[in-house]
């Protein structure tokens, strides 16, 4: 097994979760050089869709344009700068800043501009398009690059393409979308959601549902990593109780299973579960075919390098984006999407089950069959106005006091147990950055 000590070889300093010179180096370096999950491909499908997607000081659109292609921009006008559109999902024929009244296609070429006499050298097309930003499609989700030089995307995401072929993820359906505002350095949310250390701490409820001491770790090449936790299992640190737990009975019940066959047999429910969907694929509205029966009862998460989280099992995912405040490096946002596969009417399922997990999820109001994105403050989360699932909630409700003693004179550097491996290998590939920066050595960090 490789120790955290041999994957992280310079210490996680305090610093780097605050101060701002490695915000800019992030900025610079990481932020625009790197392939960032952006927007939802089905947020796109028709010709005037638009997408903008703020990450630091850049905000990028992504577009649908009339002839059908996708084209990714920076949000900024070629007049004078001003942000064309807002954060968010939308929908128009032409972008109009509203400064100037510049008007703009959706590939981002000029279309007109008032008063085109008055410019002494013209209104040259080839100049004024609007910045590009690289774009590529994969599992469902929009990436863009702003670095004109990057490696394809299948390339920086690299064994991850094969991990999550099996998985439908590009057919899932957007339930809730959530945005919600922190008093944390975005890297610790990656940090949290790297390791499962504190989950018999902080989710107590987890005993009833995961094996965590039983979950592996996978690290791969440019900072991502996966996770893999048995499911539909109590916590083997814990005696087998003898009854099936609430959330495993919720579990058995869902696939029409009778959970009182089980009392005295716990241990048999994982493999009861592959069973029954086994039996049942293809006629309750699940292709279960192409995942091992492995697959069929593990939670699974793979971090996208620098800031994505996608966890989940054959039938949803949570994508949780984690993204920096533009001026304080001491806050950040988590955009959380909930997907779900619904199940395939063809395939024998119910087509309303849809409707039935968005009012679930308290989004019944949907808007042309799109959730609305609710932004909100992690003090709504504390006071129990929001939630993002009793999970996140009781990660957030931390994250700010994590913040606080990292950031305090009396702490210096991270001291990582063998189950934090992927927090080590996150700082790890960040480390490369901050290397060539300078930022290391000037802190007396260099390996
Ligand atoms: S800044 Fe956009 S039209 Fe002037
Ligand atoms: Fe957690």
């Amino acid at each position: 097994m490789i120790k955290a000590t041999e994957v992280a070889t310079v210490p996680v300093d305090g610093t780097r979760y605050h101060d701002r010179r490695h915000a800019r180096v992030e900025s610079d370096h990481i932020w625009r050089k790197t392939w960032l999950l952006a927007a939802l491909a089905s947020d796109l499908e028709t010709p005037n869709g638009t997408v903008t997607f703020d990450v630091g000081h850049d905000s990028i659109i992504i577009a649908r344009a009339k002839d059908g292609a996708l084209y990714a921009y920076h949000n900024a006008c070629t007049h004078r700068g001003t942000r064309l559109l807002e954060e968010g999902v939308g929908s128009t024929p032409l972008i109009t800043c509203p400064y100037h009244a510049w008007c703009f296609k959706l590939d981002g070429s000029l279309r007109g501009a008032p008063d085109p006499d008055s410019f002494a050298e013209g209104l040259p097309a080839d100049r004024l398009r609007i910045k590009p930003v690289r774009l590529e499609t994969w599992q469902g989700f929009v990436f863009v690059n702003m670095d004109p030089e990057a490696e394809p995307l299948s390339g920086f995401l690299g064994k991850l393409v094969e991990r999550a072929a099996p998985y439908q993820i590009a057919k899932m359906d957007l339930i809730e979308d959530q945005t919600v505002s922190v008093g944390c350095n975005w890297k610790a949310m990656i940090d949290n959601f790297s390791e499962l250390y504190h989950v018999d701490h902080i989710h107590p409820q987890h005993k009833r549902f995961v094996d965590c001491p039983s979950a592996t770790d996978e690290l791969f090449e440019n900072g991502h990593t996966g996770l893999y936790v048995p499911g539909f299992v109590t916590d083997s640190r814990y005696p087998v109780p003898d009854k099936p737990t609430d959330y495993q009975e919720m579990q058995l019940t869902a696939l029409g299973i009778d959970a009182s066959e089980f009392v005295g047999r716990v241990a048999e429910i994982p493999a009861a579960i592959t069973r029954a969907k086994r039996e049942q694929s293809g006629s309750n509205g699940y292709d279960y075919s192409a995942l091992s029966d492995e697959q069929l009862t593990t939670v699974f998460q793979y971090n996208l390098f620098p800031n994505i989280i996608l966890s989940g099992s054959p039938e949803g995912l949570w994508m949780m984006r984690s993204r920096p405040h533009p001026d304080d490096p001491s806050k950040s946002y988590l955009d959380k999407w909930t997907l779900q596969l619904s199940p395939d009417p063809a395939l024998g399922g119910n087509p309303e089950h849809k409707q039935t997990m968005h009012a679930a999820s308290g989004n019944s109001e949907a808007v042309d069959g799109r959730v609305p994105r609710d932004c909100f403050g992690h003090e709504d989360i504390l006071s129990g106005n929001k939630s993002m699932t009793e999970t996140i909630d009781q990660d957030i409700s931390l994250l700010a006091r994590v913040q606080a003693g990292a950031r305090s004179s009396g702490f210096d550097r991270a001291w990582l147990s063998d189950q934090e491996i992927r927090v080590a290998h996150f700082h790890d590939a960040l480390n490369e950055t901050y290397r060539a920066a300078g930022l290391l050595e000037e802190m007396n960090l260099s390996a």
